[in-house]
């Protein structure tokens, strides 16, 4: 089974931005903390991954996803959480189900990080946990696609 973990935004600078908020954890040691994780699982998981600073690259992969045979999604969009119209077209279009994942707690921060455009689309939200969320949205979305 193939899932699909998708980065937006910002996320390539882990490690080095804002570390008070989003840790101090690169981008790359928490994909490979997800990595060892999905191996734990007495089945089989293809997990890809991919990062994008651009809306319409992001896009472009949910979309090659679903010619792909992604059974399931999870994505932090960064920013375009709070922006991106076209961003939750796109998982809505696709029908893969989607968990929606931030580092931080959003809720507790600016308002302007409350709303967020992908949840409605999204099976669930995680927020707050760090890079466990990761973690936690994957035992999630596992449970929906009935595999745990
Ligand atoms: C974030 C929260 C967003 O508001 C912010 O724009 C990010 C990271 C998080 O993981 O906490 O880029 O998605």
């Amino acid at each position: 089974m193939k899932i699909l973990v998708l980065h937006g935004p910002n996320l390539n600078m882990l490690g080095i931005r804002e570390p008070g908020i989003y840790g101090d954890e690169t981008l790359d040691t928490i994909n490979d903390k997800i990595l060892a994780y999905a191996a734990t699982k007495n089945y089989s998981l293809e997990v890809e991954f991919f990062q994008s600073n651009h809306e319409g690259v992001l896009i472009d992969r949910i979309h090659a996803g679903f010619n792909d045979g992604v059974s399931g999604i999870v994505i932090n969009p960064g920013g375009l959480t709070h922006t991106s119209v076209a961003l939750r077209d796109a998982i809505s279009a696709v029908h893969i189900p989607t968990v929606e994942v931030h580092l931080s707690n959003v809720h507790a921060r600016e308002s302007f990080r409350h709303h967020s455009y992908i949840a409605p689309v999204a099976i669930g939200q995680i927020a707050g946990f760090g890079s466990t969320g990761y973690l936690m949205a994957l035992d999630g979305l596992l449970s929906c696609l009935s595999y745990e």
